[in-house]
């Protein structure tokens, strides 16, 4: 069976109140569950991780390679800065799909750089609740290619 890492990163814990003319009001938990269920249907397994924490991110993923397939993160403000992140990416080789609910090309100019898009093989971003399950599909087309 597919086996699927879902990382939300810093504040992603606080969706649903959070800034919701930014990110909406749905919560991380209703996120989860709309994944959760969309990994029942289409018969992969999928563990779900949150962390205000870089170093624990990193761990995360550093104890990932052999035990997931691919890699669907929202690395929230550590896209902007985490050098750190990036290098656990290349490190464990997992395919990874970066996702951000709003489009931060749109928004702050320091919201403009991801350090995270050049090591993932792609990045869905502005589309709410949506990006999530557009990533976890294309998480789970990658993960089927390997
Ligand atoms: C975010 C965008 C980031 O710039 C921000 O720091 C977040 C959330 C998003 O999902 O739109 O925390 O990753």
């Amino acid at each position: 069976m597919i086996k699927i890492l879902v990382i939300h990163g810093p504040n992603l814990n606080l969706l649903g109140k959070r800034e919701p003319q930014v990110y909406g009001k749905i919560t991380m938990e209703e996120v989860n569950k709309k994944l959760g269920e969309i990994a029942k249907k289409k018969k992969v397994s999928l563990e779900i991780f949150q962390s205000n924490h870089e170093g624990e991110i990193v761990d995360k993923i550093g104890k990932a390679k052999a035990k997931y397939d691919a890699l669907l993160i929202n690395p929230a403000a550590y896209t902007h800065t985490s050098v750190a992140i990036r290098d656990a990416i290349l490190a464990v080789g997992i395919p990874t799909v970066e996702v951000h609910l709003s489009n931060i090309y749109a928004r702050e100019d320091f919201r403009h750089t991801s350090l995270i898009a050049p090591v993932a093989k792609g990045q869905i971003s502005g589309f709410g609740m949506d990006s999530y399950i557009y990533g976890l599909d294309a998480a789970i087309n990658l993960a089927q290619a390997t």
